[in-house]
């Protein structure tokens, strides 16, 4: 379709792309990945086979989910270069996200042969992330890195990197859930970015690393960290409602509740809720959770009452940070964690955009001036008479 469209702001309701990778249903509250529905699979499946499932559109045999093990574990160790920016990011205390940024610009510096169509660079990518990641926040607090363990799968060998423990099955099992529902949800900011990258058949390194920078914008990575700092405001049950509507009453929004799209529950947050359910019942702090719970029931009850006809709902956010606390996993590295699982969906969007073969080239409505007419003025003289790169005396 080459029809001229008007100007939409946001590009809210445009299409952009066709995809097989997910449908996201805002109306009736349904997450379609890869032809699955998110609380069917990703309960169940490893994340090796749900990322096997977005790059290929069908679930692995048993020989094809052992290959994606050695696949992602030959290259899960990171190259000194990327080492090296994470001791200088880490020294410089600067954001996780940042940290992974720089070091996934670099991934791909032992792979100088790499062209946009070499699949190694796909594995190098989605290996290295956690690595990166787990080797930056040890860096932060004066710890050595922790090589990843080839035993270990994706989920198990980051909570692994992080710790030097082996982490239960009942974390793993967790944590593989939180990355099974995150992998992919349509053509949002960051995989957008991803595939105009990779469109103008740059390569995979500069689409994940645009993608990065894409969702590290408070807009689209969002924060989970406040709902949970909302959780932990509230302290005790009694409190929620005197908490909450003081909140309400002044305006203010309450973390973790309402969304753009999902007009009706957020289907992942019906998900990660139940993951977290189990994971607090096997191994975490009972009380929390059913102190959660409360919150969140309060909530969705006092939105009814101060936004009627709103429908503010629960969103991912919530079960999100309670289900990453959980685990242990400090509030500075949720929104990489959640990298960790769309940078699968981000390579299988550039690698759907690419097959294409399509430029992303949208239009701009000039809204500038007309008729200027051009004259010739005055040239100034330099400010600086010596080059540049001459300091001046
Ligand atoms: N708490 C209180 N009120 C909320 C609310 C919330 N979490 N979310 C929306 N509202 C209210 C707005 O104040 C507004 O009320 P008004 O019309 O009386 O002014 C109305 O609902 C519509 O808000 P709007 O911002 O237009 O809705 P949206 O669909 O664009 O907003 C979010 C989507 C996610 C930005 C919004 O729900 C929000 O800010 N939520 C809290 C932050 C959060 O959890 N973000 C993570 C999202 S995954």
């Amino acid at each position: 379709m080459n029809k001229q469209q008007g100007f939409v702001s946001g590009l809210e309701g445009v299409v952009a792309a066709q995809t097989r990778l997910s449908h996201v249903d805002g109306q009736r509250g349904e997450l379609i990945l890869a032809g699955y529905r998110v609380e069917e699979i990703a309960p169940s499946a490893t994340f090796e086979a749900m990322v096997f499932l977005l790059w290929h559109d069908r679930l692995p045999d048993a020989a094809e989910l052992a290959q994606m093990h050695i696949d992602l574990a030959q290259w899960r160790m990171l190259p000194t270069a990327a080492l090296e920016l994470l001791q200088a990011a880490a020294a410089a205390r600067r954001p996780a996200m940042d940290a992974l940024r720089m070091a996934a610009a670099v991934c791909d510096i032992d792979l100088p042969d790499c062209t946009v169509d070499d699949r190694r660079c796909d594995f190098a990518l989605l290996a290295r992330l956690p690595t990166a990641i787990a080797a930056y926040w040890r860096l932060r607090q004066g710890k050595t890195p922790i090589p990843p363990d080839p035993a270990l799968g994706h989920a198990a060998n980051y909570l692994y990197m992080l710790t030097g423990a082996s982490p239960s099955s009942a974390r793993v099992r967790a944590l593989e859930t939180y990355l099974n529902t995150v992998i992919d949800h349509g053509l949002n900011a960051s995989t957008f970015t991803a595939r105009v990258i990779i469109a103008t058949q740059s390569d995979m390194t500069s689409a994940v690393t645009g993608a990065l920078g894409a969702l590290k914008g408070p807009l689209h990575g969002g924060a989970p960290g406040p709902a949970l700092e909302m959780v932990f405001a509230i302290g005790k049950a009694e409190h929620a409602e005197e908490y909450l509507r003081a909140k309400l009453a002044a305006g203010e929004r309450l973390m973790g509740f309402g969304h753009r799209v999902y007009k009706v529950r957020d289907p992942r947050a019906e998900v990660l809720a139940a993951a977290a359910e189990a994971l607090y019942a096997a191994d975490g702090d009972r009380a929390l959770f059913e102190l959660a719970k409360h919150v969140e029931a309060t909530a969705v009850r006092l939105l009814a009452e101060y936004k009627p006809g709103r429908v503010l709902q629960t969103n991912v956010e919530f079960y999100t940070a309670l289900l990453l606390h959980g685990l242990d996993l400090p509030v500075a590295l949720f929104t990489p964690t959640f990298a960790v699982a769309r940078a699968a969906g981000w390579i299988a969007h550039a690698r759907e955009q690419l097959a294409t073969g399509r430029l992303l080239r949208p239009a701009a409505e000039y809204i500038g001036a007309t008729g200027r007419v051009w004259r010739e003025h005055a040239t100034p003289a330099p400010l600086i008479s010596s080059p540049w790169w001459q300091s001046p005396s």
